[in-house]
């Protein structure tokens, strides 16, 4: 089945000011989580979802070393674009930015620092939606750092906080959104907030005020990870390096493109000749090449 949502935006930009001084030089986006850059992750996920059309939104210096990593994506069977944020004005300034790529049709927004295990729970959201606007919720420890969603007993969203002092409930609002086109119009209404910047969480709370906001909400099952800090990107290093003892590649793009019928063997081959001696080639010999189906 084709997906509902064909276009995806990965929003990459950002100070990273949590990770200093990893990010002095680099963006949070390009650095490591266990073997390969952060970004990998997201854009997997997207294209995991049947997203071949990606908008990536950087910062103008760190978007030249997004794209010599991932060039048009072409090799991998998909589209990419890359669009500027000048300054880090709020993440639903990435409808403004990719208003034309939007074009009129659904889409997905995934923030460059958020890693997701498991797809299930989020293909089922994605069969499930039509329009207005989808988040997904995971109960978390420490909602006060997070964009945090209250259900009603019918486990409706009912109110949604950003970063609350007090928060009503202990599930935080992931970094996966899937909107209808009316998120453009819907953005360029928003006032920036006390920290000027444009927030997702009064974004979304237009969409709820209109009675058009759908939440999943994740089970236990459902593994997550928002790689902000040096312990978050620990933990998901080692998440990703525990699948990886057991010759699963998870965030590899290559591998997905393939599962996807975005490429086919030959075309991997190829991608893998093109690569030098190192661990990652020879597990997509392994996992993608040589692998029985
Ligand atoms: O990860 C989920 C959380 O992400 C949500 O629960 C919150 O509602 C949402 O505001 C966001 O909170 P963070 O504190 O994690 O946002 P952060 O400033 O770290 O930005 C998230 C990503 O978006 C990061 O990769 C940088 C990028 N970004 C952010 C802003 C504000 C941009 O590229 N441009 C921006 O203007």
């Amino acid at each position: 089945m084709k997906s509902k949502i064909r276009k995806g935006i990965i929003l990459a930009g950002g100070s990273g000011t949590r990770l200093y001084p990893l990010t002095a030089g680099i963006t949070k986006q390009l650095l490591p989580v266990y073997d390969k850059p952060m970004i990998y992750y997201p854009l997997s996920t997207l294209m995991s979802l049947d997203m071949r059309d990606i908008l990536i939104i950087s910062t103008p210096s760190d978007l030249p070393q997004l794209a010599t990593l991932l060039g048009d994506g072409s090799r991998i069977g998909i589209n990419l674009c890359y669009a500027a944020q000048a300054e880090p004005h709020g993440i639903p300034q990435a409808f403004e930015i990719g208003a034309d790529f939007i074009g009129g049709e659904n889409v997905s927004l995934i923030l460059g620092d958020n890693i997701f295990g498991g797809l299930d729970q989020i293909e089922a959201g994605l069969a499930g939606f039509d329009c207005g606007g989808m988040i997904f919720g995971h109960r978390v420890s420490n909602p006060s750092r997070y964009g945090v969603v209250e259900v009603d007993s019918a486990g409706k969203p009912i109110s949604i906080e950003e970063k609350p002092d007090h928060p009503k409930s202990d599930f935080a609002v992931t970094g996966l959104y899937f909107y209808d086109p009316r998120v453009v119009q819907m953005t360029r209404s928003l006032k920036p907030s006390a920290r000027g910047e444009l927030e997702i969480s009064d974004l979304n709370r237009v969409w709820l005020d209109e009675g058009e906001l759908r939440l999943v909400r994740f089970d236990d099952r459902q593994v997550w990870f928002d790689v902000g800090t040096p312990e978050s990107m620990l933990r998901a290093a080692r998440y990703v390096a525990s699948f990886a003892d057991d010759g699963v590649l998870l965030g590899s793009i290559e591998i997905t493109a393939l599962r996807q019928g975005f490429i086919d063997r030959g075309q991997l081959q190829c991608l893998v000749d093109g690569m030098p001696t190192c661990r990652y080639k020879e597990q997509l010999v392994s996992v993608g090449i040589n692998a029985d189906s």
